[in-house]
């Protein structure tokens, strides 16, 4: 079979297509880790919003962690009018917190309740994805889906599973996972993510930082990973203002 070189899909992140070579690595699944506020969720909604916008590609989110309600609300805030992309079939929500409170959803769009079964849940994405010709994904958050695995007792085997599925479904992916803040830079650990699989079979791994002190607040993004490209090793400086997320080039800032 031929080889052919990295394609890339633009970020949609102000500023960091230009630390990335143009953008992520195409069809492949990225690592998006932090503490709680870090801005994962804001990521990974305008990595889709601006992939639609921008370049007319479909995206699905899968959201385990907030409801579809709350997101599109949320995301008015910087001018993102969800309910207009998802009209135009731009933009789809899988709604997997309904499933997981055990209430029905009254989203077009739902996982079942009491059918978090792990198997099941797989097909309904990809089945999902193909049925609105989806070019990226997103799987908001991987703690979350695994709080409903537990019971199955092997996350980890799961989270391959996911992985090994996604690389051959050629949709570029982003998974969320957590970080304690406290590990974050004192060096007591050394995992990126929960449950630490997600950050060996992701081919990216972005960490987001978030430090308030009083009426200051410092975010920083620093990309930990990035298989197949030459990235920037930096700590970047990262803002979220009413028009999104941008990430800075450290010259910009300390000139
Ligand atoms: N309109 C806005 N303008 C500026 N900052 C905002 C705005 N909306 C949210 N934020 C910041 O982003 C944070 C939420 O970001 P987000 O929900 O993406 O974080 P997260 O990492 O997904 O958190 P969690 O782990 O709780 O899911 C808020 O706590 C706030 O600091
Ligand atoms: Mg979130």
């Amino acid at each position: 079979m031929d080889v052919q070189p990295i394609e890339r899909a633009a970020t949609g992140i102000y500023g960091l297509d230009d630390l990335l070579e143009g953008g992520f690595p195409r069809g492949r699944t990225i690592l998006i880790s932090g503490a709680c506020g870090t801005g994962k969720s804001i990521f990974c909604t305008q990595f889709l919003v601006k992939g639609a916008i921008e370049q007319g590609e479909p995206g699905v989110l899968v959201s385990f962690d907030e409801t579809p309600h709350k997101i599109r609300q949320d995301m008015l805030r910087f001018g993102w009018n969800l309910n207009a992309l998802e009209q135009k079939g731009l933009f789809t929500i899988l709604d997997a917190t309904s499933a997981r409170a055990g209430a029905p959803s009254e989203e077009e769009n739902a996982l079942l309740p009491g059918q978090l079964d792990m198997d099941k849940v797989l097909i309904d994405i990809l089945t999902l994805c193909r049925r609105v010709g989806a070019k990226r994904l997103v799987i908001d958050s991987i703690p979350a889906m695994g709080q409903q695995l537990e019971r199955e007792g092997d996350i980890r085997k799961t989270i391959l599973k996911l992985s090994y599925i996604l690389s051959r479904a050629g949709l570029t992916t982003l998974i969320t996972s957590e970080i304690e803040e406290q590990s974050i830079g004192s060096g007591r650990s050394l995992t990126f993510s929960k449950y630490a699989v997600e950050e060996y079979v992701a081919d990216g791994v972005l960490l987001l930082n978030f430090l308030g002190i009083g009426s200051s607040e410092v975010r920083t993004m620093y990309i930990r990973k990035m298989r197949g490209t030459k990235h920037s090793t930096n700590i970047h400086p990262m803002e979220i203002n009413e028009k999104g997320m941008t990430v800075h080039k450290i010259e910009n800032v300390f000139k």
